[in-house]
């Protein structure tokens, strides 16, 4: 029995004063049947883990460097992340596939980096508009997915992973429930047939969950909760998503 997981991506949203009133919203709403958490910039992680310590909410981030150590000017590492108690780090993001020019093999690198500090990877994959268009959704996400699967080799069933269609990011535009379960019974059969485990594995779907869709999409067979974007920024809708 695979249990929910509801992640929050507050992405580079928030204040001091905004994430003590969120996460004080999502606290007051416990307890949760699924299993919650709160991925957040790297400067309030310290104060996250106050918050959040005690409660069965965890926190994570939203990257991770491949590097161990040494002169990455910018860069935070897995280790600095397990000192601030990181349960979770988001990795492959498809914003920083993007935008910061992420490839499969540097996104598994950051994987392994995290796991190998005890830090779970929620790993990212999804397809463009373009390519969903063209056919080629499966290709493109499977691709992305054995990178990883290959780096990690036999700790491959310790990752998170997260099925998010890039065209349904931020855009209101979300994949119908039918249409993230084909890829979900994809991407869990890769994982199965690559680690034997794929059955106990989370696939979380992302892209424009709201509280009033996520129901309908955690009812599919292969999707195991939700990483949040936009309405993880609201305690209401973060709650009502997690409570679906
Ligand atoms: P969204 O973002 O929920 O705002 O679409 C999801 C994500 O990018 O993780």
């Amino acid at each position: 029995m695979r249990r929910t997981l509801v992640v929050g991506n507050w992405k580079m949203h928030g204040s001091r004063p905004a994430n003590a009133e969120l996460l004080a919203g999502v606290l007051a709403a416990r307890p949760f049947l699924a299993d919650v958490a709160v991925c957040v910039p790297f400067v309030y992680l310290n104060e996250t883990a106050a918050t959040l310590a005690g409660s069965e909410v965890r926190w994570g981030a939203q990257d991770v460097s491949q590097h161990a150590q040494g002169p990455h000017t910018g860069e935070i590492s897995a280790a600095m992340l397990s000192e601030f108690g990181c349960r979770y780090a988001i990795v492959g993001h498809s914003e920083r596939r993007a935008h910061h020019a992420e490839s499969d093999d540097l996104v598994a690198a950051k994987a392994q980096a995290a796991l190998s500090r005890g830090v779970t990877p929620i790993v990212c994959v999804g397809e463009t508009l373009a390519e969903r268009e063209s056919g080629q959704t499966e290709a493109v996400v499977k691709r992305q997915l054995s990178a990883v699967i290959h780096t990690l080799a036999h700790c491959a069933a310790e990752m998170v992973v997260a099925y998010e269609p890039v065209w349904a990011i931020g855009t209101g535009r979300t994949a119908s429930p039918e249409q993230a379960q084909a890829v979900h019974a994809v991407l869990r059969a890769q994982l199965q047939a690559a680690t034997g485990r794929g059955d106990a594995m989370r696939i979380l779907y992302g892209g424009s969950v709201k509280p009033d869709n996520a129901a309908m999409l955690f009812a599919q067979p292969d999707i195991d909760g939700g990483l949040i974007g936009g309405a993880a920024l609201k305690a209401a809708d973060f709650v009502a998503i997690c409570r679906a």
